[in-house]
């Protein structure tokens, strides 16, 4: 399984020792949650912190945009060199022209569904998408409850993925911590992104090994 931890739940006053620590640990990605106070309720990193983060990170990059018009950004996020975009699927009516415009800045394509969102919507976009988002909260804040729900939900689009032997991964985002990981792993889940379950742990480092082994 991949682990993601989300930057949000960082030390910002000490982001960059908060970063090493992510180089040092088994994580696989590092998760950078994007808010603009219009989708979410909430603003988070903007472009002057992401490029420092950038700057430091030796994990891959795997940036959530919760932002209206997240095509917009695309050019920075390359720049950055982030590896999977994903976009929530509530703010784009054109969903094929944003993940291929995503495909041709070279980054892998992720699409993120709020709680609500049923996985069946995703079924003639399916084949063009690298990750499969789903949401285990209602996206804005890290330290939310997990919405159990989301187990199904990733059985669901486990089924569609392997009904037709896709690549697509599917990642989990919201309240995991090892209970709630090791269901999603077992209903199909590929990538997790945690946050307070690391960061606001005793040993960050020591947390991050033992999801590794869920
Ligand atoms: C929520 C974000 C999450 C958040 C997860 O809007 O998309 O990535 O940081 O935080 P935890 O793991 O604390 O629920
Ligand atoms: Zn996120």
């Amino acid at each position: 399984m991949i682990l993601a931890p989300s930057l949000l739940a960082a030390d910002f006053l000490h982001l960059a020792d908060d970063i090493e620590m992510i180089n040092r640990s088994e994580a696989d990605w590092l998760h950078l949650d994007v808010m603009d106070g219009v989708f979410v309720p909430n603003i988070s990193l903007g472009f002057p912190a992401i490029a420092q983060v950038a700057q430091i990170t030796r994990k891959p990059m795997d940036a959530h945009l919760m932002i209206v018009d997240p095509q917009k950004f695309i050019p920075q996020f390359r720049d950055f060199g982030v590896s999977v975009f994903s976009v929530q699927y509530e703010v784009c009516p054109h969903l094929h022209r944003v993940v291929s415009q995503i495909h041709e800045a070279g980054m892998k394509a992720g699409v993120a569904l709020n709680p609500h969102t049923p996985i069946e919507l995703l079924t003639d976009i399916l084949g063009d998408l690298d990750v499969v988002l789903v949401m285990s909260v209602n996206p804005g804040f890290g330290g939310q409850r997990f919405i159990p729900q989301a187990i199904e939900k990733v059985r669901r689009v486990k089924q569609m993925i392997s009904d037709r032997n896709l690549p697509t991964l599917i990642e989990l985002d919201g309240g995991v911590n090892l209970e709630t990981g090791r269901q999603l792993l077992d209903a199909g889940a590929d990538v997790l992104v945690a946050g307070n379950y690391i960061f606001k742990s005793n040993n960050p480092l020591e947390t991050i090994r033992q999801m590794k082994q869920m």
